[in-house]
């Protein structure tokens, strides 16, 4: 029998950071996906932008706000937690807009981002992973986070938007700090701070290489964005960089969080990382079922253009719903021992979004750049064990660890 008091639901904030200080608050999200799957957290101040908002915790709800974007719009900010960044910021990238403008948009890159596409960066990926790797030649530890994911992912995005290679670290650090907004150690100037002193400079370094393709197209993702026409028009400045800050957020964090979570499972159960170290075909499933678990990205936001119905709720117009990933990959009704972490699984999973208009423009890219780096990270290091404690950056929204020390011998 469980000594586990019921949860107050009356009183549940899900978005508390008291919650979110280990990562994601699993026991609570188990508790609502059998008590309350649609549940509504209040806000603290009760002003119109702290109002409260529904909390959507099991697969198919999920799916189901996902696909409906005329009643679940994302044109009014894509988060519940508030993250400082200007609306008209959020509102450029068409991740925070509704078809038509939101499908016009996106299709400028979706040539770029197919499988088939996506399959010939694999040699630079191979080489990128293989040169980050090398560099632990002679070491007993390191850190995953810092020494393996953050430089190889910094390189392929920025080898994809067209960055140089010194660039990497500084645009990394600025991503780093715009998506860890309420983390104190990943922004410790806070976040009004931060929009107004941080932001700015990164216009401006965004314009100098705009400038530059304007003169010089290069093909690559930002001569995309300079050269893009939406009816004869071209996007303005601030477009480009709302475009441009959107993959690289994208594209950094995400699968930098991903590689994480996965080495962490694969060390913390020794019997799957055999079994991947034996098997290195099994590298694909081992990717989907950590995406499954440890989806980088804990929930995006939509906000319900008319009275509608969810789970049995009454959504109001100018509600905020958020639809968290960590529940819904974890849901009973669809898989089998949801918290086991099991490299044969194969799952389908919501990591990505569930479907519908604003599903992730990058998930071929994501998927080839993870069983890469974990393919290659257990050939080299078949031992791995762990050198301390992993720390979680503290975030809703960006659900990843800060640091993973490991021992890579053994
Ligand atoms: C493990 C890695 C990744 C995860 C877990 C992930 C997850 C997500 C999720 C959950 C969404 C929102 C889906 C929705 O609202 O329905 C999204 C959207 C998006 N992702 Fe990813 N992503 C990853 C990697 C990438 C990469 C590498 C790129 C590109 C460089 C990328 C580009 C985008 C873009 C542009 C959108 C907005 C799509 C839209 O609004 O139509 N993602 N991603």
């Amino acid at each position: 029998m469980s000594t586990r008091e019921a949860l107050d639901l009356d009183a549940l904030r899900v978005a508390d950071n008291e919650l979110w200080e280990q990562g994601p608050p699993h026991t609570v999200f188990t508790e609502l996906r059998e008590r309350c799957p649609v549940h509504w957290s209040s806000g603290i101040t009760q002003t119109p932008e702290d109002a409260g908002f529904w909390s959507v915790t099991k697969a198919a709800d999920v799916l189901a706000v996902s696909r409906d974007w005329q009643t679940y719009s994302s044109a009014e900010n894509f988060l519940v937690t508030d993250h400082g960044v200007p609306l008209e910021l959020v509102k450029g990238m068409f991740i925070g807009m509704d078809p038509p403008m939101h499908d016009r948009i996106k299709s400028l890159f979706q040539r770029a981002f197919t499988p088939k596409a996506i399959a010939q960066h694999e040699p630079a990926i191979r080489e990128i992973t293989a040169g980050v790797l090398d560099r632990l030649d002679g070491r007993d530890e390191c850190d995953l986070v810092l020494d393996v994911a953050q430089p190889v992912v910094a390189r392929v995005i920025g080898s994809f938007m067209g960055l140089a290679p010194e660039d990497d670290k500084p645009w990394a650090e600025s991503i780093n700090q715009l998506l860890g907004f309420g983390d104190p150690v990943s922004n410790p100037k806070g976040i009004d701070q931060l929009v107004q002193e941080d932001l700015p400079p990164m216009y401006e370094r965004c314009m100098a290489l705009v400038t530059d393709r304007r003169a010089n197209p290069t093909g690559d993702m930002l001569s995309i964005l300079v050269e893009a026409e939406i009816d004869g028009d071209t996007l303005s400045d601030y477009e480009i960089f709302a475009g441009f800050v959107l993959l690289m957020a994208a594209g950094n964090d995400s699968t930098k969080a991903t590689y994480s979570s996965t080495m962490r499972a694969l060390i913390e159960n020794p019997d799957q990382l055999a079994m991947l170290v034996a098997d290195p075909s099994l590298a694909p499933s081992a990717v989907e079922e950590a995406l499954r678990m440890f989806p980088a990205f804990a929930h995006f936001r939509r906000t319900a253009t008319k009275d509608t119905e969810l789970g049995g709720c009454p959504v109001k117009k100018g509600d905020k719903v958020a639809m968290w990933y960590p529940s819904s990959n974890r849901d009973e009704d669809v898989y089998e021992e949801p918290h086991r972490f099991d490299v044969t699984r194969n799952p389908e999973h919501q990591a990505f979004g569930a479907g519908g208009r604003h599903f992730c423009l990058g998930t071929a890219l994501a998927r080839l750049e993870l069983q890469i780096l974990v393919g290659e990270t257990v050939k080299r290091f078949p031992n791995l064990t762990l050198a301390g404690d992993p720390s979680w950056v503290v975030s809703q929204f960006s659900s990843q660890l800060r640091h993973l020390p490991v021992r890579l011998h053994g």
